[in-house]
């Protein structure tokens, strides 16, 4: 084991229960094992929808939580799927709560869209993290279409490619994050 990992806050954008974006997530953790301490946050769906009027001292717990978990985080890693052409609601929902207390400006960020297609919410998702200032490169963003015959139950990533092109990004997140 290494000493000092660097402490990773990996979000699942689904709060489905089988979610291949959760068994995603389970496979980076096996491939990381040895250089990052990943917390997985999997309760989107607890997040109260966002409202501006709440959104500085009176911030729902759930919220200031949330926020310091990404605060404390030395990266941040997004596992999402798509949904009717565009980002989930909750993952939004939560991303729309750290807009002015600006926990992502200048945080790493590694961000996978594993859905069936996930193109918009993908590139939706960049406009976002962009716009909040988060560190995101071309080499720390992937799509993966088809995912869920690429992926399985015991988190095992089953596509050589699809392996190599996580093991890729992995490679470029930890340079950003160090
Ligand atoms: C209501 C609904 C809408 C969906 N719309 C899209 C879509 O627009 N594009 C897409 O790629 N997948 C879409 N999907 C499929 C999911 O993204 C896909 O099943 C994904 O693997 C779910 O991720 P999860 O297994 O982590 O929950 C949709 C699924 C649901 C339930």
């Amino acid at each position: 084991m290494r000493l000092n990992k660097k402490r990773i806050l990996a979000i699942n954008g689904s709060t489905r229960t089988n979610s291949t974006n959760l068994n995603l997530i389970k496979a980076f953790i096996g491939l990381t094992i040895n250089d990052l301490e990943v917390e997985i946050f999997n309760e989107l769906a607890q997040i109260p929808h966002f409202n501006p009027d709440l959104d500085n001292t009176s911030a729902p717990k759930e919220v200031t939580d949330l926020r310091k978990k990404i605060k404390d985080a030395d990266g941040v890693l997004i596992c999402t799927p798509e949904y009717a052409m565009g980002v989930p609601g909750a993952l939004k929902n939560a991303i729309d709560w750290t807009v002015s207390s600006a926990e992502f400006s200048h945080k790493p960020v590694a961000l996978i869209t594993a859905s069936s297609i996930g193109e918009k919410a993908h590139a939706s998702l960049i406009e976002t993290l962009k716009i909040i200032e988060a560190n995101i490169t071309n080499d720390t963003q992937l799509l993966i279409s088809f995912a869920k015959t690429k992926i399985n139950t015991n988190s095992v990533i089953t596509d050589n490619e699809t392996s190599e092109q996580v093991k890729k990004l992995i490679t470029s997140f930890i340079k950003i994050i160090k």
